[in-house]
């Protein structure tokens, strides 16, 4: 397996999926965990298994489809993943964000990014939905950036900006929509870590004490790929369970599964009202 993905597999990608529509999305969407239910209302939808596509990894997690779904969304033409890739399955960070550079180049300029996540925040709730205003490059911190490898130079700099990783405009329609909504919509710093081992008292109290609010096992490296190719982004936390700093409780994959039920109808509240006024 090659350890980097070249400009040639990206656009052999990015042909693989034009071939098979007809319209030109504008804005990209990724689902996370237990959060599927948006791509199943996408209007003339055309269904890309990521399995028809050189080059992509196959999501291997329970409640990850795996899949493009593409077609619109409030009028919108969308590219939605119905199913992210993450680090812990074992591909590289190439292949976790090759889909972001296939957006990318597809000519897609906003993303919008969910993902399920422990609440770190005291205060955060399973079920809340939290506006992401900054993240924790702690994958990154550990020598796991998405951009490790010969730069891509067609697609952005070496050493791109990172000062805003999340649109700061979007943030603030996803705030107006939410109020008009009347959602609750928490707000923070999404710390990215590889997982799959959710994390023990101690990481918590770090990631507290690091600035954390919410913490999960994706976005992070999309994030970054995508700011490289100079997309807007605008993403959401559905917060799953309460991150436990005390070693009291358990976490399990199912009750991150069961929340997204709650999330999805909020979710989706909010991405349909922001993708009426992007
Ligand atoms: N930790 C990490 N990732 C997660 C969690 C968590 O508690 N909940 C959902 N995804």
């Amino acid at each position: 397996m090659e350890q980097y993905i070249s400009l040639a597999q990206i656009d052999e990608a990015v042909q693989a999926v034009q071939k098979r529509i007809s319209i030109k999305p504008k804005v990209g969407i990724i689902l996370g965990s237990g959060l599927n239910g948006l791509a199943d209302s996408v209007q003339n939808a055309v269904f890309i298994p990521y399995s028809d596509l050189p080059h992509f990894p196959v999501s291997t997690v329970h409640g990850h489809i795996g899949r493009f779904v593409i077609g619109q969304l409030e009028g919108v033409d969308v590219l939605v993943m119905q199913g992210r890739i993450h680090y812990y399955e074992g591909y590289t960070m190439g292949q976790v964000t090759l889909p972001v550079r296939v957006m990318n180049r597809m000519g897609i300029g906003s993303m919008i990014v969910t993902n399920a996540a422990g609440g770190v925040h005291p205060d955060f709730q399973p079920g809340d939905v939290m506006l992401i205003t900054d993240q924790l490059n702690l994958m990154g911190m550990s020598g796991l950036n998405p951009l490790m490898g010969p730069n891509l130079d067609e697609i952005g700099p070496r050493f791109p900006d990172m000062s805003q990783p999340y649109d700061r405009a979007y943030c603030d329609l996803a705030r107006k929509v939410a109020k008009a909504e009347k959602i609750k919509l928490q707000e923070g710093i999404y710390a990215g870590l590889s997982g799959p081992s959710f994390e023990s008292p101690a990481d918590l109290r770090f990631l507290r004490l690091a600035g954390a609010d919410a913490v999960g096992m994706s976005t992070v490296p999309e994030v970054i790929i995508a700011r490289h190719g100079n997309m807007r982004v605008l993403g959401f936390s559905g917060v799953s369970n309460k991150a436990n700093l005390d070693g009291s409780t358990i976490t399990t994959h199912e009750e991150v599964i069961e929340a997204g039920k709650v999330i999805t109808p909020k979710m989706e509240k909010i991405i349909r009202g922001v993708l009426r006024e992007i």
